[in-house]
């Protein structure tokens, strides 16, 4: 009786211990900040008005958050050696402004009550449904709490770099929870958004001993980027999906991908084995489910590794730990 009552405690502690992110809920301000999540929408639509650009920043923010530390907010947070300063972030992550200006918002309405984290999850979905419009849409559960560590270190290792070929991106996304297939559909939100040149200066100038420009770039595609991009230029801002002059949400990233007109290699890395090429030109057909398994992956993504309860703590400021 008594070996029995334990072994259903253990396994309930078990069930709970692995469930942490079944905890988040949409409807969690509910009772303690009813209009916290439209004040957020509210905000941040303000800013993408002004500058829609903004948009694809918040979504990478959000990104590198949550594959660093799950989503915490821990890529907010001004840190000595902290994630912002690690190879991927440093001169590029942009938004924080954003997230700031919301931050100080939400603490007018509701004091020490929304999460950076959730604000930060919130902030990308609105921001990218403003710049998308009805094509896009997905469902954040909200809960999360914040950290209060950042390294460097461990931004440089877990976020992939554009130099990374397919199995490195397979293995980097299966650490977060994530199928081979999410991890394509997830790099389709290269169909919006900027890029230093230094990204892929290697591939236009320096590519080998033999060959100065990498050939899987077509021609003209690796001539245009050669004007926008002169030899040596690290901190000209490019536009990732060249094949349209306003940014707009489609699947076209996997018809670039395939004509070898994406900026990374880790874009064209996507279709170099047999299953990476079925799946991009799974969702380059017309019909494609491309925004459906996005959004999909895009809540799985803002489930990644959350701190619950009692776990972390509301921070005051996002930069800051209280
Ligand atoms: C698959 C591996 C990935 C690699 C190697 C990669 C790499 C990069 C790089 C190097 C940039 C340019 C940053 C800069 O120059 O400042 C960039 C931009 C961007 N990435 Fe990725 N990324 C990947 C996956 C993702 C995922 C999963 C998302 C979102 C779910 C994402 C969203 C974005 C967005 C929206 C931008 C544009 C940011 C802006 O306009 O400020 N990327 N990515
Ligand atoms: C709050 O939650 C309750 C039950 O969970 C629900 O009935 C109610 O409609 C919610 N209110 C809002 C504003 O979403
Ligand atoms: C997006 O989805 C959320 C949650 O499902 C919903 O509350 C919101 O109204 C939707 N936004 C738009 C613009 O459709
Ligand atoms: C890189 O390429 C440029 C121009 O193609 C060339 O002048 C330079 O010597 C190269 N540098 C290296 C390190 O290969």
């Amino acid at each position: 009786m008594a070996a029995r009552g334990l072994t259903a405690t253990l396994l309930i502690f078990a069930l709970l211990a692995s469930s942490a992110s079944a905890q988040l809920s949409e409807r969690f301000y509910n009772s303690t900040c009813p209009s916290g999540p439209a004040k957020v929408a509210e905000v941040v639509r303000t800013w993408i008005t002004r500058d829609r650009t903004l948009a694809p920043a918040l979504l990478r923010l959000h990104f590198h958050d949550c594959f660093v530390r799950g989503c915490d907010g821990s890529v907010l947070l001004d840190t000595v050696n902290g994630e912002k300063v690690a190879a991927g972030n440093i001169n590029s992550l942009r938004g924080f402004e954003v997230i700031d200006d919301v931050k100080t918002k939400l603490e007018a309405l509701c004091p020490g009550r929304m999460s950076c984290a959730d604000i930060l999850s919130l902030a990308a979905r609105d921001a990218m449904v403003q710049m998308a419009g009805p094509i896009l849409n997905w469902t954040v559960p909200l809960g999360r709490r914040d950290g209060v560590s950042s390294f460097a270190s461990e931004a440089n290792s877990a976020l992939p770099p554009p130099f990374a070929n397919f199995q490195q991106l397979v293995s980097l996304f299966s650490a977060k929870g994530f199928t081979t297939r999410e991890m394509v559909v997830l790099s389709g939100s290269h169909t919006v958004g900027l890029s230093h040149c230094r990204n892929f200066q290697t591939r236009l100038y320096n590519f080998s001993a033999t060959v100065a420009t990498d050939p899987a770039l077509e021609a003209s595609f690796a001539a245009a980027l050669k004007r926008q991009c002169k030899f040596g230029d690290t901190t000209t801002l490019v536009k990732m999906d060249q094949s349209k002059s306003v940014d707009t949400w489609d699947f076209s990233y996997y018809s670039n991908v395939l004509r070898g007109k994406v900026l990374f290699q880790s874009d064209d890395a996507l279709k170099r084995t047999t299953e990476g090429s079925k799946i991009v030109q799974a969702l380059n057909r017309a019909g494609s489910s491309f925004s459906a398994e996005f959004s999909a992956a895009m809540t799985k993504l803002s489930r990644v590794g959350v701190l619950t309860g009692t776990s972390g703590q509301i921070r005051r400021k996002c930069n800051l730990v209280n």
